[in-house]
């Protein structure tokens, strides 16, 4: 006979599971999946950050269809590791072809579009979907000088995404699909201090900063002014942009930031309210291909439907973040 203080003890953790799990299932009710799945053969994707998290399972999924894709990542070791992986899963699936590009380079990016201008005709959907999030008392940087969510979130792709207009041009309709993140709407832009120097040398004397990634979040509120504006410099010209939010997700992107023991404690919330990489990239595929939002431009998607942004845009900011961008990118450096 089983003592019924051990029965009592091993109850109260297999409950706590069950109710994580029932939670988990509740809450996912919402996740929505993208149901298209028409063939993509003949389609071209380019897709940053493919060999990890969201931007791995995007590719899988496009790949499955047939979709060409390349995958435009900062290490090629890992894109052709990537590849393989799902090539091993997909024998029949479409063409993929890794590219080395670092965002955090404008010489990176220039060498990376001039290769694929000679190889490719036309792209059909870029997908900017890289991201990093570094604690601000590390002080990253570019190669220009640029903070590194600044200089590889924004500036990196607003960059990459001029160059390649020619290509996305003769293509049309296509697509720009940008992934930002809800915690755009935490985000704040500050002109005079783009470099966010301020809080990086507060997080450099406080040895960590809040658990809030100022530098993170302005970095996301930028793709989404930056997709704003292109939405509305490309209207009617057949290139639809648009903005995707893919939800908390389990994916690499806080390796830099999470310990591993913090998963202990944070266990039963990453149980409860963490996606995968796969049910984030939903929308992300649901905005790179569906034909139900053919033409719509300049939108807000999570879970595959319009996302309604609380931040209160401002077309000032807009046009002046453009600007200011591109005289950044032309002086090579911070002014
Ligand atoms: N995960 C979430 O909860 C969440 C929530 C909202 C939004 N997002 C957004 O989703 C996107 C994808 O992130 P993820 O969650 O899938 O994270 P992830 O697994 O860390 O993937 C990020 C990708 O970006 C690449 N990358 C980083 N720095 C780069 C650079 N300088 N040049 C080129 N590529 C670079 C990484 O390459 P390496 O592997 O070589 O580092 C990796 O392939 C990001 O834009 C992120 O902001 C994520």
């Amino acid at each position: 006979m089983v003592p019924s203080t051990v029965v009592y003890v091993a109850a109260v953790p297999i409950s706590v599971i069950v109710a994580l799990g029932l939670l988990r299932k509740w809450r996912s009710r919402k996740w929505a999946s993208c149901v298209s799945n028409t063939c993509l053969r003949g389609k071209t994707f380019l897709i940053t950050g493919a060999n990890s998290g969201i931007g791995y399972e995007t590719a899988k999924a496009l790949v499955r269809r047939k979709g060409r894709v390349i995958f435009a990542c900062r290490d090629i070791g890992k894109a052709k590791e990537a590849i393989a992986l799902i090539r091993k899963e997909q024998p029949l699936g479409g063409e993929m072809i890794p590219m080395q590009l670092d965002l955090s380079s404008f010489e990176s990016i220039e060498n990376f579009v001039e290769v694929v201008k000679a190889g490719f005709h036309k792209i059909d959907v870029l997908i900017n979907n890289a991201g990093v999030v570094v604690p601000l008392n590390q002080d990253l940087k570019t190669k220009e000088g640029f903070e590194i969510h600044f200089g590889v979130n924004h500036l990196g792709h607003f960059y990459l995404t001029n160059l390649l207009m020619d290509l996305l041009k003769r293509a049309t309709p296509s697509r720009i699909v940008v992934v930002s993140s809800t915690l755009h709407e935490r985000g704040n832009i500050n002109f005079d201090d783009l470099n966010i120097r301020k809080e990086v040398e507060l997080a450099k004397k406080t040895g960590g900063g809040s658990r809030h990634n100022p530098g993170y979040s302005n970095s996301k509120l930028m793709n989404a002014y930056f997709a704003r504006a292109l939405a509305c410099n490309l209207r009617n010209t057949g290139i639809d942009v648009n903005l995707v939010c893919p939800g908390f997700c389990a994916t690499n992107l806080f390796r830099y930031s999470i310990k591993w023991y913090h998963y202990i404690f944070m266990a039963p919330i990453l149980i409860a309210f963490m996606k995968t990489a796969k049910q984030g990239s939903e929308t992300v595929v649901f905005c790179a291909t569906d034909h139900s939002i053919e033409g719509k431009t300049g939108k807000f998607y999570r879970d595959c439907a319009i996302y309604n942004s609380k931040y209160n845009f401002d077309k000032d900011v807009e046009t002046k973040l453009w600007n200011v961008s591109e005289e950044l990118v032309k002086a090579r450096k911070p002014l």
